[in-house]
């Protein structure tokens, strides 16, 4: 039976929205041999598949994600070139690596949907070195891109709520969560923000139709729920021929973004992390003044 982790994997490895995205989340990251870095939410792994292209030899590699059969199946794929795996939830990194390790964490269309971004946020902060960054993407259908861009996941929910199908609708995108308040919340968490970029997918099939980037996605994320992911699957799939004009008129489109931020270290705690308790200017035990 195929399990969660290689169906996902059969699916997001083959779309231009993780692709695209992972590729400019490495990039952005500015990886180096030596550098020990976290993909969190790993999923299947696509994120540390892009990271070893960009730099094959010498990156010390963690993969968190709290589920066990994305799990394995980033072991299938990522196999030795990674120093751990671990199965958690990602408000526990800190209780799994040691402190101020890292010089990199990566994190591809996951951190705004956990369910407590700031504790997941203060937990990295305690792994990271002062020096680290923390690297993520969001997409488009729950941020709003600017310019009032709609992806075309939103149109399929909006035209859903429309017909009956969903009671709730998203919020439009001038009340979703935007660069500025992203950035709030980094500073909130004690975060430097230092770079924000708007990325276009690019995705060549008609959205609706087997093949195209709606379509994968909903294989993986059902918009309509049934008995079973699979049945959600089924009745998502069945309904997009009927709402493909109605999405098509929005002309909507695949945008992510991506952000860093550093720990952003006061003066006292930069001389707690140089020199521990033992402050400049204290005298040594045994050592005359
Ligand atoms: C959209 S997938 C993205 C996976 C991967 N980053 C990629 O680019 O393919 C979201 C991932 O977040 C994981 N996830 C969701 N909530 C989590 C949590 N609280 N802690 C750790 N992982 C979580 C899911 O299991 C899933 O693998």
């Amino acid at each position: 039976m195929t399990t969660w982790g290689e169906y996902y994997h059969g699916i997001a490895s083959q779309m231009a929205l993780f692709g695209e995205s992972n590729r400019a989340l490495v990039a952005a990251a500015e990886l180096r041999p030596g550098m020990a870095v976290l993909d969190l939410a790993c999923g299947s792994g696509l994120t540390s598949l892009a990271a070893l292209e960009a730099v094959p030899e010498g990156l010390e590699l963690y993969l968190l994600d709290n589920h066990p059969s994305m799990i394995a199946e980033a072991q299938r794929q990522v196999g030795d070139r990674a120093a751990a795996y671990y199965t958690a939830d990602a408000a526990q990194v800190a209780a799994l690596l040691p402190e101020r390790k890292l010089d990199r964490v990566l994190c591809n269309l996951s951190l705004w949907y956990f369910r407590e971004p700031e504790a997941v946020l203060a937990e990295l902060r305690k792994v990271l070195k002062p020096t680290g960054r923390l690297c993520f993407t969001l997409s488009g259908t729950y941020f709003n891109t600017t310019g009032g861009v709609v992806s075309p996941q939103w149109a399929l929910m909006q035209a859903l709520h429309r017909r009956g199908d969903l009671a709730r609708a998203l919020p439009g995108p001038d009340r979703l969560p935007n660069q500025r308040s992203i950035e709030g919340t980094l500073k909130g968490a004690q975060f430097k923000p230092f770079h924000y970029a708007v990325q276009a997918i690019t995705a060549d099939a008609p959205e609706t139709a087997p093949g195209g980037e709606l379509y994968n996605l909903m294989r993986l994320y059902p918009a309509l729920p049934g008995a079973d992911h699979q049945a959600g699957v089924e009745r998502t799939l069945a309904v997009l021929p009927a709402v493909a004009d109605e999405i098509a008129a929005l002309k909507p489109r695949w945008r992510t973004v991506s952000f860093m931020a550093q720990p952003n270290i006061d003066p006292g705690e930069a001389l707690r992390l140089r020199f521990g308790d033992r402050l400049p200017g204290d005298r040594l035990p045994g050592v005359p003044g």
